[in-house]
């Protein structure tokens, strides 16, 4: 293996052999191994997944292999892959990431579906609150031409990030903003605010396990029950909506109930909640 040039369906199987005592998902339970093991080396040659399938036989060159063996150990360490590529795939963008805020989910492609769905205006104004790389402000620009939307977040590095996702997409229309929450946003009001927000709570063992060491708290967590940021955006969100206005928020599988309290005890009607692909609730909303 020293100096040898594999082809990519060996050098694949011999990834996936290095990385499988280590490499877990966010969750810790499933095996990540084969999936990593291709991004990673898709990003080495320069292509789309599919070119593994359809070119086993290809050999990889000296340079090819130097950066896959190097991809492979950082990630047998543990780094993320999106932190290793510099990128994740979302939505229909490919965003780049940084170690300043959350990676994207496929969790919170749900949220963009759903905001979406909601038959808003041609030209609403939308407010994305801890919008980190951009993930959802851009999708929603993606898709919406004319909506007017604005990304907040509280780290300068997050905000940063967003632009230069924003640039990249030709999406430079959304206005990305350093803000604590509502904070330097005055009287603006909104036809609909998303926000995926930290909802880990504070000990949560999850976050000793993959992905997530490698991410900042201040991404995740919010105290003790993990709904401080929840409840806080909750009750200021009335002041920023307009009338029959649409508040959409991500939060845990098992923080359902209390989000609809939160939503019901501050005012909001028609709440409801809406299921991820594994069959979990993941995304509460309600309107003014
Ligand atoms: C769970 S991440 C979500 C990032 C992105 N929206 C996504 O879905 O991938 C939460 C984001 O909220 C930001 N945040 C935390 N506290 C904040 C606050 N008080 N005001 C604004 N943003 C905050 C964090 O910096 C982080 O980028």
């Amino acid at each position: 293996m020293e100096n040898q040039l594999l082809t990519i369906e060996q050098a694949l199987s011999w990834a996936k052999a290095q990385l499988n005592a280590n490499s877990v998902s966010d969750d810790g339970l499933h095996d990540s191994a084969s999936i990593d093991s291709k991004v990673l080396l898709a990003d080495c040659l320069q292509r789309e997944l599919v070119y593994l399938h359809t070119w086993p036989e290809k050999r990889l060159d000296q340079m090819q292999m130097n950066k896959f063996k190097d991809y492979i150990e950082q990630r047998s360490s543990g780094h993320p892959v999106a932190h290793i590529v510099g990128y994740r795939d979302f939505w229909s963008l490919r965003l780049n990431v940084s170690p300043a805020t959350l990676i994207p989910r496929p969790e919170t492609e749900l949220l963009v579906e759903i905001a979406l769905d909601l038959n808003l205006t041609e030209h609403a104004t939308v407010l994305d609150l801890g919008t980190g790389s951009g993930a959802i402000a851009l999708s929603l620009a993606s898709e919406q031409p004319n909506w007017l939307i604005t990304g907040v977040d509280k780290s300068e590095q997050a905000i940063t990030l967003a632009k230069n996702n924003a640039t990249k997409h030709q999406l430079e229309r959304v206005n990305f903003i350093q803000s604590d929450w509502f904070s330097v946003l005055e009287h603006k009001q909104f036809d609909l605010i998303v926000t995926n927000p930290p909802y880990i709570e504070n000990n949560n063992k999850y976050l000793q396990l993959g992905d997530v060491r490698f991410e900042p708290s201040s991404a995740l967590t919010s105290g003790l029950d993990g709904l401080d940021d929840i409840r806080s955006i909750v009750s200021q969100s009335k002041h920023y909506l307009t009338d029959n206005g649409w508040l959409v928020i991500e939060h845990g599988y098992q923080q359902s109930d209390q989000v609809a309290d939160i939503l019901s005890e501050q005012g909001f009607r028609q709440i409801r909640s809406e299921l991820d692909l594994n069959g979990l609730p993941r995304v509460a909303l309600g309107c003014l």
